[in-house]
């Protein structure tokens, strides 16, 4: 028996990193997965990983930001599957700069993201999820960044920071479906977002990924990175029975980082 059999899960950002461990994981408990990227090759990769294994998946490549992108892949996700149960807010990025430096373009990229795109697809999942008895779940993917402020990550901690009070609201008012919505803020994965910056040669959008070397180098420091795997742990944790009458609240998965 697994923790989500006959759930429909929807992630989106699964294409790498933690999404795409989410979506391993939760198909490996049973779910059937519909995954959601930007980038539509390697996105592909995860539904066929999720296959070979003997998982149920589908997946739509889309943009976040774009609400009539994230309307077409819940109604793909529900016709494939006839329901969704699970939405995991998972896509993000960052372009980080000091405050003076930081261009209109970098604050509206991440927060257009992060922010937006949550509230895109909690949107245009509402009438999926709006429903009594559908064990509705949503899990939004926030940083300690929003929690406690990060230097040269005004858009990014701001966004972060609004998930928590947009997470709040959705408690709120989708409580009595027996819904329950609630915020992740992580700390140090070891994903393309962390990666050393100086060492990738992919570009997004004609930006490097990543964070300079030195300040990875603090990082390590102070804390133990995780692994995607071990940061899907807890999405799956939310996304269970066992956590039913957990809602509206912002869990720290930050190995300390803040506390
Ligand atoms: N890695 C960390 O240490 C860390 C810490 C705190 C929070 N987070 C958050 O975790 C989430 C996952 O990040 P990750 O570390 O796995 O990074 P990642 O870069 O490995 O994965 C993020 C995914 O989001 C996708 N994406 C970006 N823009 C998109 C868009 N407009 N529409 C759809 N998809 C888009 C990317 O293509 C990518 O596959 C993000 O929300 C991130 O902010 C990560």
């Amino acid at each position: 028996m697994g923790k989500l059999d006959g759930r429909v899960a929807v992630i989106t950002g699964a294409a790498r990193g933690i999404g795409r461990a989410d979506a391993l994981l939760f198909a490996s408990e049973g779910a059937a997965v519909f995954v959601s990227d930007i980038d539509e090759a390697p996105l592909a990769e995860v539904v066929k990983e999720i296959k070979a294994a003997g998982g149920k998946a589908d997946g739509l490549a889309g943009d976040v930001r774009k609400l009539e992108d994230c309307q077409k892949i819940m109604d793909q996700a529900a016709e494939k599957f006839g329901q969704i149960n699970i939405l995991v807010n998972n896509a993000g990025l960052t372009r980080d700069a000091l405050i003076n430096r930081m261009s209109e373009a970098q604050w509206d990229t991440c927060v257009d993201i992060s922010l937006k795109g949550t509230f895109n697809c909690i949107k245009a999942a509402s009438k999926y999820l709006m429903k009594q008895d559908n064990n509705g779940r949503i899990i939004n993917v926030a940083s300690v960044a929003g929690l406690m402020g990060n230097v040269g990550q005004i858009n990014y901690s701001a966004a972060k920071s609004g998930l928590i009070g947009l997470t709040k609201t959705v408690a709120k008012e989708w409580g009595r479906y027996g819904l329950t919505c609630n915020v992740i803020a992580y700390g140090f994965v070891d994903t393309r977002l962390t990666a050393e910056k100086e060492a990738q040669e992919e570009r997004v959008d004609g930006e490097l990924v990543g964070i300079p070397k030195k300040i990875r180098d603090l990082m390590l420091l102070q804390v133990k990175p995780m692994t995607p795997e071990d940061a899907a742990k807890p999405v799956l944790f939310l996304a269970s029975d066992d956590a039913a009458f957990i809602t509206g609240q912002v869990l720290n998965v930050s190995a300390g980082i803040y506390m």
